[in-house]
């Protein structure tokens, strides 16, 4: 397979269009894999500090010369330039001539008030995860996270209102994609009421209640977020068919949901946590009762499909920010058996995200 490079520069310099084709697997396709993989650090921070800049807000009206950015952003004009040139080369903006710098489709996503923003994601990894990450060694050599984490670390955040924002923000970011593919891949309309335990904001329950009309939903969740939650709820206009129920998992769940939601909680926890979590919710569904659990689930072996990065990635990112891990399909079945609870069936669909349904024995 040839793998093409083109490069365009549009008369700046009057060289033309010189393209570039490599075998794949060559030295030279191999060489380029990995400067880019060494380097990976660039796209979090360029992407990150973009974001908290608020460029893409900036940039929403149309086309605006770097000058009038960096007045906008309060920054130096040389390397405002040089970040929107960078954000360029990422696909988020594009240059028409030297001085002029326009928002893309992808570039749209970091803007604050888009749909599908995915400011509140960028904002946490060049935070909390930036900071995470950097312990990665420690990790590895330990077994242990490099930040507060489990329990005590979202006991930090229900205590910092502004962690709180960027870490429940982000999760919200992440998981609309997934929850609309589950909201459009499963059917709940079986159900009463269906509980999106540990469900932040709720993102999970909205899309599945705006999916099934005549369904009940609710989030169980730690009390600090009831507020924000309801507040989330009511822009998703979920209405009175929306609950929130104050809960600590750990301690007991409240029955009632004939199906429990569980969307990346599981991979928050190491097994012990979760077996305790687990029997929680099959006491609260009671025999017959449904799980969705919603996770990244890992191959049986390792392999380097792009598709599977990100379940990796968030399998090292556990590691290091929460103290959990990503399963595999053998692990989850086993982890579920010891809590008398029986996996039936995952489910792909367009995310990177599995359902997995399970019934409690
Ligand atoms: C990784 S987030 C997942 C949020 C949501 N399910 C999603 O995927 O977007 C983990 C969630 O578990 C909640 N959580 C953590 N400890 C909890 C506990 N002891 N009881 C109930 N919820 C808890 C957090 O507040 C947070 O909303």
């Amino acid at each position: 397979m040839k793998l093409a490079e083109t490069s365009s520069d549009k008369g700046n310099d009057g060289m033309g269009t010189a393209e570039k084709t490599v075998d794949a697997g060559s030295p030279l396709a191999l060489r380029r894999e990995m400067i880019e993989q060494i380097g990976g650090c660039w796209t979090t921070q360029v992407i990150g500090v973009a974001a908290k800049l608020k460029v893409a807000d900036h940039l929403a009206n149309g086309p605006m010369r770097y000058q009038d950015v960096a007045a906008a952003i309060h920054c130096a004009e040389p390397s405002t330039k040089r970040l929107l040139r960078a954000m360029c080369s990422l696909g988020l903006a594009s240059q028409s001539d030297a001085e002029t710098f326009a928002l893309t489709p992808k570039g749209e996503l970091l803007r604050s008030d888009a749909p599908n923003s995915f400011r509140g994601m960028a904002l946490s990894w060049t935070t909390r995860l930036w900071n995470a990450w950097g312990g990665l060694e420690g990790g590895v050599r330990t077994g242990e996270p490099s930040v507060i984490s489990g329990s005590a670390g979202f006991a930090n955040a229900a205590a910092n209102p502004e962690l709180a924002d960027v870490l429940n923000q982000a999760q919200a970011d992440r998981t609309r994609g997934p929850a609309r593919e589950v909201a459009r891949t499963y059917d709940f309309s079986r159900f009463t009421e269906v509980a999106d335990l540990g469900g932040g904001y709720g993102t999970v329950i909205a899309e599945i209640l705006k999916a099934n009309p005549s369904l009940k939903g609710a989030v169980f969740d730690l009390a600090y977020l009831e507020e924000k939650t309801l507040a989330f709820q009511k822009a998703e206009g979920t209405g009175d068919r929306f609950r929130f129920v104050g809960t600590d998992f750990f301690t007991e769940v409240a029955s009632g949901p004939d199906c429990f939601v569980l969307k990346s909680i599981l991979h928050d926890w190491d097994d012990d946590d979760c077996r305790t979590i687990l029997k929680a919710v099959a006491k609260a569904v009671g025999k017959g009762g449904t799980l969705v659990v919603i996770e990244q689930v890992l191959p049986a072996l390792a392999d380097a499909d792009p598709l599977h990065h990100s379940a990796f990635r968030t399998d090292l990112t556990m590691l290091l920010g929460t103290g959990g891990m990503e399963r595999t399909e053998a692990e989850y079945r086993a982890l579920f058996a010891e809590c008398g609870i029986t996996l039936n069936r995952i489910l792909s669909n367009q995310s990177e995200f599995h359902l997995i349904e399970a019934t409690v024995d």
